[in-house]
């Protein structure tokens, strides 16, 4: 379900660049706006509420600060993979490779062994879901460990590409805040209807 909060500031406060660049860097992803930060980590934890969450997983940089309030009110840790140019063949991590689409690059990301465990419930927890390559690298991290995946949480979801589509069929329970079906430098930013019945807070 969408939060109505976070649309709005991102009808107020978003820049379109280019083809399909949402810029949210004056309240998201450079400068914060922690209190809204504040009620996107209570939303989340309202969208997973029956669900029993001992970690939020993320990749840096921009999801460590949305993973850590989101936290508060899951009252548990966060682990964030690191990004990486040299694999750490030592054993003790975890690893995955995650393609960039969006920067052109491809990074190994990596956890430690000792972060991610068979008997963690794991949740997700990104800012943007573009093609879906950070949150697959990630699912795949929880996947090595034997941890349960829980979910994933995502600010704001790029409807008009792929990765949303892919990660539900996979399976996944994807719980996006906003999601961007169509933006445009002129005529702005288009949201998803929500299904009928479904209400909007
Ligand atoms: P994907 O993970 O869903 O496949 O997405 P993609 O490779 O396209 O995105 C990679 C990076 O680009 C991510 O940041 C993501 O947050 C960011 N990104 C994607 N689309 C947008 C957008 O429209 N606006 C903004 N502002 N960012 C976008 P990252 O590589 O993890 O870097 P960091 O900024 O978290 O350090």
């Amino acid at each position: 379900m969408q939060m109505k909060l976070l649309m709005d500031r991102i009808r107020r406060d978003g820049r379109v660049e280019g083809e399909n660049i949402l810029k949210v860097d004056s309240f998201l992803n450079h400068q914060i706006d922690v209190e809204l930060l504040d009620e996107i980590g209570r939303e989340f934890r309202r969208q997973f509420r029956d669900r029993t969450v001992s970690k939020i997983l993320t990749i840096e940089s921009s999801g460590i600060a949305i993973a850590c309030i989101a936290a508060r009110y899951f009252s548990c840790p966060v682990v964030f993979a690191k990004k990486t140019k040299s694999l750490n063949l030592s054993g003790d991590v975890y690893t995955a490779s995650v393609e960039s689409f969006t920067h052109k690059t491809v990074n190994d990301i990596i956890v430690s062994k000792k972060f991610l465990q068979a008997d963690d419930h794991i949740l997700i927890i990104d800012d943007f879901l573009a093609n879906g390559k950070a949150i697959l690298g990630l699912s795949d991290l929880v996947r090595q460990s034997g941890a349960e995946l829980v979910g994933a949480g995502v600010v704001i979801e790029k409807g008009f590409q792929d990765g949303g589509k892919r990660i539900r069929e996979m399976g996944i329970d994807l719980h996006s805040l906003a999601i961007v079906d169509a933006m445009d430098q002129e005529t702005g930013i288009r949201f998803r209807e929500e299904a009928p019945g479904e209400e909007m807070l």
